[in-house]
């Protein structure tokens, strides 16, 4: 990604009110995860936003490495929330990337649970939250969101067969920039909205919005969790986004986390 991605970004704009009234951009970091931590555990504000060029230490889920080279986003933002409202942090980062891939590129990405943004059976980013809580009350979160703009996935034939990026599925170039706007403005927007939740009901809950993005209820599936698998039918979300999964013994289990695979629909 030439220059600096967050420059441009505030160049045009971005009308927020929490996230990233406060944004720091690197050209190369490990992690903006261990960035953001560390802003987060020395005070920084509510909403500050770490972006970095590439990362030489990304992480993903369960462990796994992220893939950071040049020409894609990364992303992470410090949150203060309440102790009701941390899980619901990862699914406002859902809804924020599929409506910032949505209206930035005309695509339609879906998730798959617990929060791989798919484009097709591709998936074109992933969202990673680590908390830090002392007994009832949450110090800090940091929500990180990677997202594939113009991933190189032709050149490695395993990346390929799994991953996909804004320019491929959209055929043309799309500006990192404006889609990192669009995301900073609808995390802010879903993230004020979850504080005002509590006051009025009649707000439409973000949870619904994730719920009609995600591709996996309703399939058979197989959850693997380290060595552990276990398969069903995906039934329904909890308010806190956990997966019910109907076994084929008929019993009902809530998991957690874990990867799916998808199998046909029921
Ligand atoms: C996943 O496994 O799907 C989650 C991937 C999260 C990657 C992002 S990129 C920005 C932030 N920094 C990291 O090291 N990881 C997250």
């Amino acid at each position: 990604m030439p220059g600096n991605v967050v420059s441009a970004t505030l160049r045009s704009g971005l009308f927020t009110r929490v996230v990233g009234k406060r944004i720091l951009f690197f050209q190369e970091v490990p992690s903006t995860m261990d960035e953001a931590a560390r802003l987060a555990a020395s005070g920084t504000c509510d909403g500050t936003v770490v972006v970095a060029s590439s990362q030489t230490a990304g992480r993903g889920r369960q462990g796994r490495s992220w893939v950071s080279q040049t020409g894609n986003l990364y992303v992470s933002i410090v949150f203060r929330p309440s102790m009701p409202a941390l899980p619901m942090l990862s699914i406002l980062a859902g809804v924020a990337a599929a409506r910032s891939i949505r209206k930035t590129t005309g695509l339609d990405p879906r998730i798959k649970w617990p929060n791989d943004v798919m484009l097709g059976r591709k998936k074109v980013g992933g969202i990673l939250v680590e908390s830090v809580v002392q007994g009832q009350t949450v110090d800090y979160a940091i929500v990180g969101i990677g997202l594939n703009i113009s991933l190189e996935t032709q050149s490695d034939q395993e990346i390929a067969s799994f991953a996909t990026s804004l320019n491929q599925a959209a055929g043309r170039t799309v500006a990192p920039e404006d889609v990192l706007r669009q995301l900073l403005q609808d995390l802010d927007s879903l993230y004020l909205q979850l504080g005002q939740a509590a006051n009025s009901p009649l707000i439409d809950s973000p949870l619904i919005e994730w719920k009609t993005l995600l591709d996996t209820l309703g399939q058979r599936v197989e959850v693997t969790w380290g060595k552990d698998r276990i398969t069903g039918l995906a039934e329904d979300v909890d308010d806190l986004g956990n997966l019910m999964l109907r076994r084929d013994d008929g019993r009902l289990v809530t998991l957690t986390a874990g990867d799916v695979t998808l199998g046909s629909s029921a």
